[in-house]
């Protein structure tokens, strides 16, 4: 890890102002989330979405206790010095113009929200030549992922979504990473981010490694232009069911919020793609949405959210056998965590003896 030669009292420091930071965006973003969903009212007035459900309403109790879990264990892994302080707070002018933006959007988000139009996108033909399943305007955003607009307001939609937690719960497959490759000289280490998106976890990442080779990959161009500025990494537009790199490439790739996004019969074909760049030893750190059966309380907040945010594949990935997926291509579940509304596990690709 790259903050070992710090002192305890740094360590502590650093752990401090995570939680500082936190409790700061934590605010920030409910705050955001609040005038959203004021001024959009979206289960109110004409052509509210409805939504009915048999599991009980998660107990306030609950859903604030999960989201402060993350927000503890990500300042406790800091301060451990598992990986370091990447929080920053934005100048003020620059995250007051993002949050205006988002809650300009949030009108339009809404208005698709009312009409069940999950599409728009597909009727812009620069979509064309990308797969079906990608062409649409996942949470309803505006754009879907087909403008540079849409990517630099990606970070403010998910903090207003998880009330500032986004980051918190990415890392926990950090946690896991860093956890791992400890020992590692990360000299020898080359990682990828797979479906990066906009890049705000592909930056957490250089920060760990950053003597590592760290790239992202996504099939978004205008994302990966936000990603590449954001982060400072390369970054290579790739469709994840086939990309350019050569088998056993990575010694760690990571996958965060991928999976729920994508049709059932694509799930195995990238799970094959991630397993086939890996080294043998090396590991997939993957976080994506919780499962009902890890959070029974929450189910009914699980159920609503694929209704609110546009997610056409949300269903058939919480019915998902994440192991089981992955162990038919290979690879073997070492650690796990969770916190809040993310999940994150290690997988490994075994070192077969007699094979390179
Ligand atoms: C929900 S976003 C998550 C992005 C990022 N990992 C994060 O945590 O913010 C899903 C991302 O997957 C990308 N994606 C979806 N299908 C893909 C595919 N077949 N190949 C490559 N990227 C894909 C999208 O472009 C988008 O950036």
């Amino acid at each position: 890890m790259p903050t070992t030669e710090k002192s305890p009292r740094a360590f502590a420091r650093d752990g401090a102002a995570a939680a500082a930071r936190s409790a700061a965006k934590a605010f920030w973003w409910t705050a955001n989330g609040l005038a959203a969903r004021a001024l959009t009212r979206p289960t109110k007035g004409e052509n509210a979405r409805e939504f009915r459900s048999e599991a009980p309403a998660p107990r306030r109790n609950a859903l604030r206790r999960a989201w402060m879990e993350a927000l503890a264990k990500d300042a406790a892994d800091v301060r451990a010095g598992v990986y370091p302080l990447t929080e920053s707070l934005a100048p003020p002018t620059q995250a007051l113009d993002r949050a205006l933006d988002f809650l300009k959007d949030a009108r339009d988000v809404d208005r698709r929200r009312r009409k069940g139009d999950g599409v728009e996108v597909k009727s812009d033909p620069k979509t064309s030549s990308f797969p079906n399943y990608y062409r649409q305007n996942f949470h309803f955003q505006t754009d879907g992922w087909f403008s540079e607009d849409s990517a630099l307001r990606y970070e403010a939609q998910v903090e207003a979504l998880f009330s500032g937690a986004a980051g918190a719960m990415r890392r926990r497959a950090l946690s896991l990473l860093a956890k791992d490759l400890v020992e590692a000289d990360q000299r020898d280490l080359t990682i990828l981010d797979a479906a990066c998106g906009a890049g705000a976890f592909l930056s957490d990442l250089k920060a760990t490694f950053p003597r590592a080779k760290v790239f992202g990959a996504d099939l978004s161009e205008a994302y990966l232009s936000v990603a590449r500025d954001r982060s400072g990494a390369p970054c290579v537009q790739t469709n994840l069911e086939r990309t350019p790199f050569a088998d056993q490439s990575f010694d760690a790739i990571t996958c965060i919020y991928l999976f729920h996004e994508l049709p059932p019969r694509v799930r195995p074909v990238i799970a094959q793609e991630l397993a086939r760049m890996l080294k043998p030893g090396g590991v997939l750190a993957f976080a994506d949405s919780i499962q009902a059966s890890d959070a029974p309380e929450l189910a009914r907040l699980l159920e609503a959210f694929p209704v609110f945010f546009h997610e056409p594949y949300y269903s058939t990935y919480q019915e998902l056998d994440l192991a089981r997926l992955f162990e038919s291509v290979g690879l073997e579940e070492v650690a796990a965590d969770q916190a809040f509304l993310t999940k994150a596990r290690l997988y490994r690709k075994p070192i077969v003896s007699g094979v390179a």
